[in-house]
């Protein structure tokens, strides 16, 4: 455990590009990796840097195994807003990860009881090597919202008026945004080998600087970043981080 390693990029591009290093360097190190992809727009530029790095064969992905950051509860499976889809379309595909490498998760009878066994059984395959995370505007990690402390498990939450808010644009309105929840908890997050959460736009100049430098707790999910067990590598473009 050590500071998180910040680093502040000029615009998207160089943000995509630093990214798509550290993926790399631990996709290309020897050995399977357990990686988990966060879902939204931030990462979506170093995942296509990332396929086209994969297409010129620059980076070879068959022992990656991916596991899933969190997903929506309450969706048919093949709803638009699945977040499952999402992933598959800028994960899964490009980068050619087959289902079988894949850990979905539960989203069907009793979820926090299978949460519960994914967890167990995320630990006993050797936890995580590589997650990478954006930053909710409320300082959320995956659907871990304000208050989550650092020991929180894989669950059902409820989504924030804040969240809800944010989300909309990805899917017309605040009404098409579904209220609850999956989320890997902040605990295995915590103990990764590796974090990467990638930060853009000036919309999280504030709560980018509060998690990295305001108080560590639960009301700012983010902060406990500076608490994980592995290395920490924040990418922060200058409109994040100087807010204009
Ligand atoms: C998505 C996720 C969320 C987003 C965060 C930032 O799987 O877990 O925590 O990473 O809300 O979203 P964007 O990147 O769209 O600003």
């Amino acid at each position: 455990m050590g500071e998180p390693h910040l680093v502040v990029l000029d615009d998207a591009r160089a943000l995509a590009r630093a990214g798509a290093d550290v993926v790399a360097g631990v996709v290309n190190a020897d050995g399977p990796v357990t990686i988990v992809p966060a879902t939204g727009e931030t990462p979506v530029g170093m995942y296509e840097e990332l396929a086209a790095r994969r297409a010129r064969g620059d980076l070879d992905t068959r022992d990656v195994s991916i596991v899933q950051l969190d997903e929506y509860l309450g969706l048919e499976p093949d709803d638009r807003r699945a977040l499952f889809g999402w992933m598959k379309r800028t994960v899964l595909e490009p980068l050619a990860v087959g289902a079988e490498r894949v850990a979905r998760l539960p989203t069907e009878g009793d979820v926090d009881a299978a949460c519960a066994i994914f967890e167990r059984e995320l630990d006993a395959s050797g936890g995580i090597d590589l997650v990478i995370l954006g930053l909710g505007t409320n300082g959320h990690l995956g659907f871990n919202e304000p208050p989550s402390d650092a020991s929180s498990v894989t669950r059902t939450v409820d989504l924030t008026a804040d969240t809800i808010a944010a989300n909309a644009r990805y899917w017309g309105s605040e009404r098409d945004v579904p209220t609850r929840a999956v989320t890997l908890g902040l605990r295995p997050l915590l103990e990764a080998r590796h974090i990467m959460l990638l930060v853009a736009g000036a919309s999280k100049h504030t709560i980018v600087r509060r998690a990295l430098e305001g108080p560590v707790g639960e009301d700012v999910p983010a902060s406990f970043v500076r608490e994980a067990r592995g290395s920490v590598t924040v990418l922060v473009d200058r409109a994040a981080w100087e807010g204009e």
